[in-house]
């Protein structure tokens, strides 16, 4: 695919079909993730891949508990915003997103504890949103799909202790990966034109 038809062509999928995907796309799209640039020129990451139901059962409860407690009822029957409005349409789907699909990439970079008082001082995860987005470009070069799920608090340390990853690791998001239903609800988005959003020379 044309680089700019990917760009294009881009947007986080949250139902599917029952498809199978290849492993050998997941590894080239975990190749692409590979490519990203590093701020520490380490390419230090790991990537757990859960494919079985049991598998993604068990890593991804605390998403089913976030989506079974849900208030939907607090969005309807009054104007909501295009966010707001997305809000609504994801929230639910947050466990049937990643149990769903075939394959579940978790990606993993090395920080004790993260530290927001620079941008610079944050690399590490900036780092890995890097590889994370390789990866959702390399997943619509594929002719597939994705779900994108960051970990809620405290679901961040369940899931990789679930997942048995040693003390040490983190995580940025989970992405889900299928052949993306075609009928699922295309949501409306605010416009991409970068028109009004330029300065040029300063603000
Ligand atoms: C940092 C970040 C966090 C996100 N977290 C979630 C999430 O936890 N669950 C989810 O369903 N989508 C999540 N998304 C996807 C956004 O909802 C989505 O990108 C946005 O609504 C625009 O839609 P599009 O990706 O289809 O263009 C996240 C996206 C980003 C960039």
């Amino acid at each position: 695919m044309e680089f700019y038809e990917v760009i294009h062509k881009r947007r986080t999928s949250r139902m599917w079909t029952d498809k199978e995907v290849a492993l050998e796309a997941i590894k080239r799209i975990i190749a692409a993730g590979m490519k990203a640039p590093s701020w520490d020129h380490y390419r230090n990451w790991q990537f757990i891949v859960l494919h079985s139901k049991e598998e993604k059962e068990k890593a991804f409860s605390y998403a089913k508990y976030i989506a079974e407690r849900f208030d939907i009822s607090k969005y309807e029957n009054r104007a909501l915003n295009l966010a707001q409005k997305m809000y609504a349409y994801a929230m639910p789907k947050q466990y049937t997103m990643l149990l769903e699909c075939p394959y579940v990439i978790v990606p993993l970079f090395q920080c004790r504890k993260l530290n927001g008082q620079w941008v610079s001082k944050l690399n590490p995860l900036t780092t890995a949103w890097c590889v994370a987005e390789n990866m959702m470009l390399a997943v619509i070069n594929e002719g597939l799909g994705y779900s994108l799920r960051i970990p809620l608090n405290q679901e961040h340390n369940i899931v990789l202790e679930k997942l048995g990853v040693p003390e040490g690791w983190m995580t940025p998001c989970f992405i889900g990966i299928g052949y993306p239903d075609k009928n699922e609800l295309v949501l409306e988005q605010y416009d991409s034109n970068p028109t009004g959003h330029i300065h040029m020379g300063g603000w």
